[in-house]
């Protein structure tokens, strides 16, 4: 699809485009969590730990952990030998994406179904009314924990957590999805679950993992503060033990992968390697070219459990192969050329101006699940408002043409509000041509107070984008 026609889209429902520029005083603020080494030290006298494991039977898996490493350029990490290694035990993803720059709205993206707009690394925290992947695990049983490394204390709020020797980065609050929903630092119980490494050693041990578990090696093991060699080789060293335990691996779905890529100019594709007991023998060593990107995770989850969905970008997410063939769904195919999702578009928490996007409460995802009843019956009305306001926004940016053609002043709101698919209809891992809206269809749309642009699902986008090749 051109980029005109996107653009004449846009034009044709009359909306207009957001501002090509946040100014400061537009930005969304929260106040952050700081605490000092001696308070932690305190604070952690009391914190709850929590193990919780359950046995409930999945399509394709049964648990599901995924291991998320730092920055890194496709072929950069393809070429490293630990990789390399690795890959030989599992299935190479080779069109798996990240959804933005830079790290944290990647994370919070894996849990929550979008970024909501997050284009920084900066403190920010999601309403209680937004909820994540742990509401669908809670909704039937199935056990979940994050484990992340050198976090000082189960339920850690603060920012960061530095080597209290070298003050090096360590543990950091963006690489960490769920700590960053209310909905889950509210709740103690919930707190009890974010965990860190010597709590993962615990639960291996005692044989009380959960099914779901998203775990952040340490700001020097990730590669963040070092290279991919490191994050590599500590990647090599952390699973080659785990997949030899019968325990870890019986039915499970190890997904190790990069939160980005690092040169924002080109396609934000990332290196991915599903590895475990769920991966049939035949297959391993081999790789699959299906379009993949962070709301695959969340949609793989959904589908093997047969779980609700959240109305997000999870909800036309494909789902890993072997999740696909378990469930007989059929996964998309995505045209890359003219993607990159590389910025963010303009949303909740880059601009205090624009609305929280309502989740599409009609939406059914690939598993012909429809959303968690929970958030329905939180936001059926205000998607209703929103879907009949028909203001265009957008999420995953995915900038058409030749990016060099573009000054990357400019490039963020334009092409984010043209060329975007749609977090209130869940739309993001389809075409790089998501626009456009009307309600006529009931399907998901949503807004902003401040005008910019209406999303919808790609049919409707594609009946909009033919409308306005017409009319021209
Ligand atoms: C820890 O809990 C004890 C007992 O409830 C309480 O007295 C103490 O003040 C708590 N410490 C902190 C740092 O909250
Ligand atoms: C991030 O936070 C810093 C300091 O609080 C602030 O100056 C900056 O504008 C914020 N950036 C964004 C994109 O919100
Ligand atoms: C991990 O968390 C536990 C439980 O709160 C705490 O006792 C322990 O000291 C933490 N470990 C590290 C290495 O920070
Ligand atoms: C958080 O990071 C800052 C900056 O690196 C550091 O000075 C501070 O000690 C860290 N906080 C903790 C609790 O480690
Ligand atoms: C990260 O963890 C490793 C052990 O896994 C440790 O050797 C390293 O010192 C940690 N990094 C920092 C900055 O503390
Ligand atoms: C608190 O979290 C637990 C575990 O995730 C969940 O079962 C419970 O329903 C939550 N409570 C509320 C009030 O959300
Ligand atoms: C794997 O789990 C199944 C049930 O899900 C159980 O029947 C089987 O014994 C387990 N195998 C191992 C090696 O633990
Ligand atoms: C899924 O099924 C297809 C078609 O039978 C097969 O080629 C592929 O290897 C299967 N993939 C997995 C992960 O089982
Ligand atoms: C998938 O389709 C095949 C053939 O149509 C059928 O035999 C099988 O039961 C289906 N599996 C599921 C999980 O629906
Ligand atoms: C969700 O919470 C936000 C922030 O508190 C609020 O502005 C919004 O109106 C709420 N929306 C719904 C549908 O509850
Ligand atoms: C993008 O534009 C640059 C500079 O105009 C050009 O060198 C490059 O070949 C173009 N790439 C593609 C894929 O069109
Ligand atoms: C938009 O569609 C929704 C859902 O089908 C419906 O409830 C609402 O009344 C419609 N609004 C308008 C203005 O047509």
């Amino acid at each position: 699809m051109k980029f005109s026609s996107v653009f004449a889209a846009a034009a044709v429902t009359g909306v207009a485009s957001a501002d090509t520029t946040t100014s400061s005083e537009d930005l969304r603020t929260f106040s952050t969590i700081e605490p000092t080494a001696s308070e932690i030290a305190l604070q952690a006298e009391n914190a709850t730990t929590l193990q919780w494991s359950s046995d409930v039977k999945g399509k394709g898996f049964s648990r599901f952990f995924t291991i998320w490493l730092e920055n890194t350029d496709y072929d950069k990490a393809a070429d490293d030998p630990n990789m390399v290694e690795l890959a030989k035990q599992g299935i190479t993803l080779t069109n798996y994406w990240g959804v933005t720059h830079p790290s944290e709205p990647n994370y919070l993206a894996s849990a929550g179904g979008d970024y909501f707009g997050l284009d920084s690394d900066n403190f920010s925290t999601m309403p209680k009314n937004v909820s994540s992947i742990a509401d669908l695990l809670d909704s039937k049983g199935i056990s979940w924990a994050t484990y992340q490394e050198d976090m000082p204390y189960s339920g850690f709020q603060g920012f960061n957590y530095s080597n209290q020797k070298t003050f090096a980065d360590d543990y950091v609050r963006k690489h960490h999805p769920l700590v960053l929903f209310d909905s889950v630092t509210g709740n103690s119980t919930r707190l009890g679950l974010l965990k860190n490494f010597t709590e993962f050693d615990n639960d291996l041990k005692a044989e009380k993992l959960p099914q779901y578990a998203f775990i952040t090696p340490n700001m020097t093991n990730d590669g963040h503060d070092t290279s991919v060699k490191v994050a590599a080789q500590w990647s090599k060293d952390f699973i080659t033990p785990l997949l030899s335990n019968d325990y870890f691996m019986n039915d499970t779905l190890v997904l190790l992968t990069f939160d980005e890529n690092e040169s924002y100019g080109i396609q934000n594709k990332v290196f991915s390697i599903l590895l475990g007991g769920a991966i049939p023998d035949e297959l391993k060593g081999t790789s699959d070219d299906t379009y993949y990107d962070h709301y695959s995770e969340i949609s793989s989850v959904e589908a093997a459990f047969g779980l609700n969905h959240l109305g997000r970008n999870d909800v036309s997410a494909n789902v890993f192969e072997v999740v696909a063939n378990a469930t007989n769904i059929t996964n998309i195919k995505v045209d890359t050329t003219y993607k990159l999702n590389n910025e963010s578009y303009q949303g909740y928490l880059n601009d205090a101006n624009q609305v929280l996007l309502a989740p599409n409460v009609s939406a059914t995802n690939l598993a012909g699940s429809s959303i968690l009843p929970a958030i329905s019956s939180v936001w059926a009305s205000e998607y209703n408002a929103q879907v009949s306001e028909s203001i265009l926004t957008s999420t995953t940016t995915t900038v058409s043409g030749n990016i060099t053609d573009v000054a990357p002043e400019t490039t963020s709101s334009s092409s984010a509000s043209a060329s975007s698919s749609g977090s209130a209809s869940g739309s993001a891992s389809g075409s790089s041509t998501h626009s456009a809206s009307s309600n006529s269809t009931g399907s998901g749309s949503s807004s902003s107070k401040a005008g910019a642009a209406v999303v919808s699902t790609s049919l409707v986008s594609a009946f909009l984008l033919l409308a306005a090749n017409l009319l021209l």
